[in-house]
């Protein structure tokens, strides 16, 4: 808005004096600019899932119902190649800056709600992007990009409004958490839920799925018709613990899997909630203009009821059960509708894509990893994304149980070490890329097996394919999507290309930032988790 030709003008020459008409049609005319702008400017409801895995949803063939999901998804366009981090924090980074890990220093794991460190605050933000545009913007949800300071929070942010947490993880009806300061060699507790800045009082024991859903159809209800709406409302939902009230669980009884049964109950739940958001939409007569968009934050997690099959891995790997995520987007502003798109899209494209369609500028962004996908999605013309670089992280260790028969793996040096050793990157290093079909992986991708559903017991396990210490392989991950066909040897002038490009990225990447537990993040003393700074 700021760059329109009137406005430039009238910026330039405050003082040159007019004829009282001419003043007048120039007013006029900046007015009409603005109306029409704002008029072509679609509200964006932006709905992230917690850990929602890959066949946890009705349109990939689950037993878990999805049914508004389902509808809005067959309205849409499917993002059938869609991509995300293995992570919420580093998720949730790339979504809100455009921008990977290896240049924000969020490189390894999450934040941990004593660590005194934030999404770098020289970082600008989508909301902000946004605001800028003349969005109001509002945040309901988790938050999990830091907490340490008040300058961290989403209201400090770019959001007009927040409500929510800012941990990563708690108690769906208390809304508190215990985590260990490692600091303090002690388990600290407290609430953690906020309106705006402030403490949020009087929801103990009301279902978040429920809390954030009456808050973002209240927002749609208020809102001013004459601007633009920018909602963003990541769900508490599906992530650990595994809770939800009853009778969600109720028409899964068939589910032995106790995990599996609670978590189909707390997705039918998510499921009510967008049927109810994009009702809410309707009703108040936004849904016409509306940008929906529904993703997971990363692959479900199998240790708690999630489920990716037929991919491999899970939520902490770079397999494609961690990394390829559910996605779509609805809007009768979509050239194209009821497709699946197998272009390459990233969690870090949402950024430049929002805001081109919200008529702003990216300016003032450090440089973005991500790209305008708009066209793609909505025409389907080819993805101006053939690269896409999953992470590197030297301080990688997944520690989490995953062979049933406790199977390890084994130490790393082999002979694909051998062949590979006088190779810049190092391959004993966890990282991932994808360059047109092929897909690179190195070190040690995570828990490399295949969870065939809770509920199944027809499908085999397979215990140790290939869990011979290898620390490479190469994927063609358009015909084998499974991963299951390791093609390094065959291609070894791929290897050498992708080891290159990893180099590459090696080479402009920032430090990591992973600060050691502060002992002042203690809210035992207060309650409430919050800043300490
Ligand atoms: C959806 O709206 C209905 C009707 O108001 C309500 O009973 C239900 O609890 C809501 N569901 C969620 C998940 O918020
Ligand atoms: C981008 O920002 C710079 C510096 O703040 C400013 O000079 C320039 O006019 C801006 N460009 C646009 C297109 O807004
Ligand atoms: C290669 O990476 C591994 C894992 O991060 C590390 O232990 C090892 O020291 C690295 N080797 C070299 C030569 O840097
Ligand atoms: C796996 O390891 C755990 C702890 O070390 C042990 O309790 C359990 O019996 C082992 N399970 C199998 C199948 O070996
Ligand atoms: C798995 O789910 C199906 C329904 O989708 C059900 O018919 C079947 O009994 C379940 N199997 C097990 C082993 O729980
Ligand atoms: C990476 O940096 C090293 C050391 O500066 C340099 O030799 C190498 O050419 C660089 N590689 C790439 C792909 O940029």
């Amino acid at each position: 808005m700021t760059s329109s030709p009137v406005q430039q003008s009238v910026a330039a020459h405050p003082r040159v004096t007019m004829p009282g008409t001419r003043l007048l049609l120039y007013w006029a005319a900046l007015l009409l600019h603005q109306a029409a702008l704002s008029a072509s400017q679609p509200h964006i409801v932006f709905v992230l899932a917690d850990d929602l895995g890959y066949n946890d949803v009705g349109f990939h063939g689950s037993e878990i119902k999805t049914p508004n999901l389902d509808r809005l998804r067959a309205q849409g366009v499917e993002l059938g190649s869609y991509y995300v981090q293995p992570l919420c924090t580093p998720s949730r980074s790339q979504l809100l800056s455009g921008r990977y890990q290896i240049h924000t220093g969020l490189q390894h794991q999450i934040i941990w709600p004593c660590q005194p460190y934030c999404l770098p605050l020289d970082e600008k933000l989508l909301p902000q992007l946004l605001k800028e545009a003349g969005y109001t913007t509002h945040m309901v949800g988790k938050w999990h990009l830091g907490l340490y300071k008040k300058e961290c929070f989403p209201t400090r942010r770019g959001f007009d409004t927040y409500f929510g947490y800012l941990t990563g993880g708690e108690d769906y009806f208390t809304h508190s958490v215990c985590t260990d300061n490692k600091a303090l060699k002690k388990s600290v507790c407290g609430f953690d839920f906020r309106d705006g800045e402030e403490v949020a009082k009087g929801y103990d024991q009301k279902y978040s799925t429920h809390v954030f859903t009456e808050r973002a159809v209240d927002l749609i209800a208020n809102h001013n018709s004459e601007k633009p709406m920018f909602l963003y409302l990541p769900y508490q939902a599906v992530h650990s613990p595994m809770q939800v009230p009853q009778e969600y669980i109720e028409p899964y009884s068939f589910i032995k899997d106790n995990n599996r049964r609670h978590y189909a109950g707390m997705m039918s739940a998510l499921d009510e909630a967008v049927g109810n958001v994009t009702d809410a939409l309707k009703k108040y007569g936004f849904w016409d203009n509306t940008v929906f968009i529904f993703s997971t934050d990363n692959g479900g997690q199998t240790l708690a009821g999630g489920n990716n099959w037929p991919l491999r891995g899970r939520k902490w790997t770079l397999w494609e059960g961690g990394v390829r995520g559910v996605g779509f987007v609805t809007s009768s502003l979509l050239k194209q509708r009821g497709v699946i798109s197998k272009e390459l899209i990233h969690i870090s494209d949402w950024l430049p894509t929002l805001v081109h369609l919200a008529g702003g500028t990216t300016n003032g962004t450090k440089p973005l990893d991500g790209f305008n996908v708009w066209n793609t999605i909505s025409e389907g013309s080819p993805s101006p994304r053939v690269e896409l670089l999953h992470n590197i992280d030297p301080l990688y260790v997944d520690n989490f149980p995953c062979h049933t028969n406790n199977e390890t793996r084994k130490s790393l040096s082999n002979n694909i070490l051998l062949q590979w050793e006088n190779s810049l990157f190092n391959v004993s290093v966890h990282a991932g890329i994808r360059n047109g079909k092929w897909k690179l992986l190195t070190g040690n991708p995570g828990c490399d097996r295949w969870f065939p559903p809770p509920n199944s017991s027809d499908i085999p396990d397979f215990p140790s394919f290939e869990s011979s210490g290898k620390n490479l392989w190469l994927f063609d991950i358009v015909s084998d999507p499974e991963e299951k066909q390791d093609l390094s040897d065959k291609y070894p002038e791929v290897v050498v290309k992708l080891l290159s490009r990893l180099e590459y990225y090696n080479n402009h990447s920032v430090p990591i930032n992973y600060p050691d537990d502060d002992p002042r993040c203690d809210p035992d003393i207060s309650g409430v988790w919050g800043p300490w700074e």
